[in-house]
């Protein structure tokens, strides 16, 4: 049965339910380890530059997408030019791809969530915590479906009783949050040298190479937290209304999701500095800092375990946001390709996440020894489709925009209610020369630079 096309009932819902897919663990978990890694300072003003220039652009292209067309990401590429309905398949792998994945990360997240409110948080600082707890299939996968039920049950809402309602309670508990616990942090004393370790750039040694490693790494970043590329901003676009501003909600969505990164930078740089006694190289942890430094972090703090819990609440409400939106996006591709309804397609695609997602999670356990191209199964998932498939998919859709129906296809969206589309010299610039420039050079650093 196909059902009439769903919307979000207000220009607000739309904006906090893209805030919502945009915040997620990209900002917490991500974005702190790589500022650190590159450089604090320098790394936070390519980002931010990155962000006003490429992927506004982006953002309004595939808003205006899903809203002109309205249909999911596997319909839209088609309905702009039939030429490049291939495009619609790959961008809608995408999500398949993510989401299992995305949702075992939900449910280690949710793992600590609960140690944490159970007040067991000393228990998390022993060294083999995270990776005693991965390694147990039984358990991780335990916690992982209950994530991914989580998120199935929002989806099956819909729109505007699920994923905007759910959007409309987190996203304000999560702003508070993210403020309260930052300014817990910079109460502490020796505050101040994380701060600027943070924010002040480090130039020394820093040479082309690291230059441009820095902004792929931007840039990898921007993808993977603005939602963009894998055909979510395409399928919100597609609820949004059409009297509502298209430049400006971009603008607010980017605001947002830019803020909250720079914030769980704020929490979580300062807060490993002030715990390792002003030795950096403790932020080389790498994806593990949010997971293995940050509990000692807050264990070593005074009301740490309110701190600590206080936080793993906030990541577990961002990342549930943005894996509603990951699984809605699957089960938009679904229903309109094989005219399922919304229980239909939202069981469907929570099949095909538990499926997918157990091989991750086995990847890390029983599995451990399995290894493609030299990765651990889901360290794959994640190679493929943010250094593969979703730069093909940005390289693709500026080709279209900027030359097959040209930059006036997505003007005449954005300003369909009479208003005008202000960054229309910007973004004919970025559409046509800049971004696909800047694709060709992602997809090809990692073959001259080890990344
Ligand atoms: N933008 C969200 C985040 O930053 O976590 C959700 C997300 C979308 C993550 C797509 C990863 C991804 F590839």
């Amino acid at each position: 049965m196909e059902e009439k096309k769903e919307s979000f009932g207000s220009r607000i819902g739309f904006i906090l339910a893209a805030a919502g897919s945009a915040i997620g663990l990209g900002n917490i978990w991500r974005f702190p380890y790589l500022a650190a890694k590159y450089g604090g300072g320098i790394f936070l003003v390519i980002y931010i530059i990155l962000v006003v220039t490429f992927g506004f652009s982006l953002m309004v292209t595939e808003i205006s997408l899903g809203r002109r067309t309205g249909k999911s990401v596997i319909g839209a590429y088609k309905h702009a030019d039939a030429r490049f309905g291939f495009l619609g398949p790959i961008a809608a792998l995408v999500p398949f791809v993510i989401t299992p994945y995305y949702c075992v990360i939900g449910g280690w997240v949710l793992k600590y969530l609960v140690t944490f409110v159970c007040g067991q948080g000393a228990e998390a600082t022993s060294d083999d915590f995270f990776g005693g707890f991965i390694s147990t299939a039984g358990q991780t996968s335990v916690f992982f479906i209950i994530y991914a039920a989580l998120t199935a049950v929002v989806v099956i809402f819909g729109v505007q009783k699920g994923i905007e309602k759910v959007s409309k309670i987190l996203m304000p508990i999560l702003v508070l949050l993210s403020i309260g616990i930052a300014i817990y942090v910079m109460t502490l004393p020796g505050a101040g040298e994380g701060l600027k370790y943070y924010v002040l750039p480090t130039f020394a040694g820093f040479t082309v190479a690291k230059l441009l490693k820095t902004v792929v790494a931007a840039m990898g970043q921007l993808f993977y937290s603005m939602s963009l590329a894998m055909g979510i901003m395409v399928t919100y676009g597609s609820y949004m209304r059409k009297q509502d501003s298209i430049e400006a909600s971009t603008r607010q969505i980017s605001f947002f999701d830019t803020l909250i990164a720079i914030i769980a930078g704020l929490i979580i740089v300062p807060s490993v500095i002030i715990f390792s006694g002003g030795d950096a190289a403790a932020l080389n942890a790498g994806p593990g800092l949010m997971f293995v430094t940050l509990p000692k972090v807050f264990d070593s703090m005074r009301g740490g375990y309110i701190a600590g819990a206080a936080f793993f609440i906030l990541v577990a409400f961002a990342a549930l946001t943005s894996s509603v939106s990951l699984l809605e996006t699957m089960v938009s591709i679904v229903s309109e390709k094989f005219k399922l309804g919304r229980i239909a397609s939202t069981t469907v695609c929570f099949i095909i996440v538990i499926v997918m997602g157990m091989l991750s999670v086995l990847g890390y356990s029983s599995w451990s020894e399995v290894t493609i191209f030299g990765y651990q199964i889901l360290d794959f998932f994640d190679f493929i489709s943010n250094n593969i498939m979703m730069p093909i998919v940005a390289l693709l859709t500026c080709v279209l925009v900027g030359y097959i129906v040209k930059p006036e296809y997505i003007e005449d969206e954005t300003t369909l209610n009479g208003e005008t589309f202000k960054a229309k010299g910007l973004y004919n610039i970025m559409m046509k020369f800049v971004c696909p420039i800047f694709m060709i050079i992602i997809l090809l650093t990692p073959f001259f630079v080890e990344i």
